[in-house]
């Protein structure tokens, strides 16, 4: 019996970070982790590739809200044991990709106990075998938690803003996860950036930090330019993609994702 199907079913051994699960991460809150998540997940589904998007913000989750959606089940109901990852997944109707929504009926998911956790995360690289891409929107900070979730990433694109607290909490993402896991693909996206040109420029400083300090140097991703249609559309509960699929922002991400795919 495959263990998506039962989720008290014995693992041989723990599976590897799915190759096709791409967590996008931060440090700070608020650098729009969660918006670009949803755009990108938009964006590849776009490209014909078959994708969910997986909440994991176990604090603050709101990819639901972002999208306007009215979940019936969530992660809550998982990690409660009422139901697999597989039966929480749900169509987000507009978009063409799977949600996996993080919402919880029983209030926050924060104190999720590490065990469950690890099996939340080992079922979701199960769940990229259905999928060809696998994405996680993770909550903000270092701690535990979401650092074990990531685990289930074999890439992670962290988010940062050109804010000196927003530059300082993605290098400090950075160096615990190159300490924990040398062997992933770091990747970093400098959303909300004024032009393309600073946007790299803040790019250039947290990467001379990586170098300079870790002795490592995570490639940039992409820059997002910030734009006022990225509000408007979040406040009418509408991706970007459909209603204002030529703004810059929407241009940055449809880029990224092709670069994304092209290697
Ligand atoms: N490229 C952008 N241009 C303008 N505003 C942006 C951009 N990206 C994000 N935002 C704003 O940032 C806010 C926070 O985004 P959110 O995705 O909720 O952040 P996080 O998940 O990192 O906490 C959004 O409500 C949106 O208004
Ligand atoms: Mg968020």
């Amino acid at each position: 019996m495959n263990t998506l199907d039962n989720p008290m079913a014995p693992r041989a051994v723990s599976p590897e970070a799915g190759r096709n699960v791409l967590a996008i991460a931060s440090g700070k809150g608020g650098v729009g982790k969660t918006w670009f998540a949803i755009t990108l997940s938009h964006a590849l589904t776009r490209r014909g590739r078959k994708v969910l998007l997986f909440d994991g913000d176990l604090g603050l989750a709101n990819i639901d809200i972002q999208l306007g959606l009215m979940p019936r089940y969530d992660l809550g109901s998982v990690v409660s044991g009422k139901m697999t990852l597989n039966q929480a997944t749900f169509p987000a109707e507009s978009t063409g990709f799977d949600v996996i929504a993080g919402r919880s009926g029983s209030g926050s998911l924060a104190n999720i106990p590490p065990s469950r956790l690890q099996l939340v995360a080992e079922d979701l690289v199960l769940m990229g075998r259905e999928y060809d891409h696998v994405l996680l929107d993770l909550g903000a900070g270092v701690e535990k938690a979401v650092r074990q979730l990531a685990r289930a990433a074999g890439t992670i694109l962290v988010v940062t803003s050109d804010e000196p607290t927003a530059l300082t909490d993605a290098y400090a993402f950075i160096k615990i996860t190159a300490i924990e896991r040398p062997e992933v693909d770091i990747r970093v996206v400098v959303n909300a950036a004024n032009s393309t040109r600073e946007g790299e420029r803040t790019y250039s400083t947290l990467l001379k930090a990586c170098q300079g300090f870790l002795r490592i140097a995570p490639p940039l991703a992409g820059v997002v330019r910030r734009d006022t249609r990225v509000r408007e559309s979040i406040r009418n509960q509408t991706p970007l993609l459909t209603r204002y699929p030529n703004s810059e922002a929407a241009m940055d991400v449809e880029a990224l994702a092709d670069r994304l795919l092209a290697g």
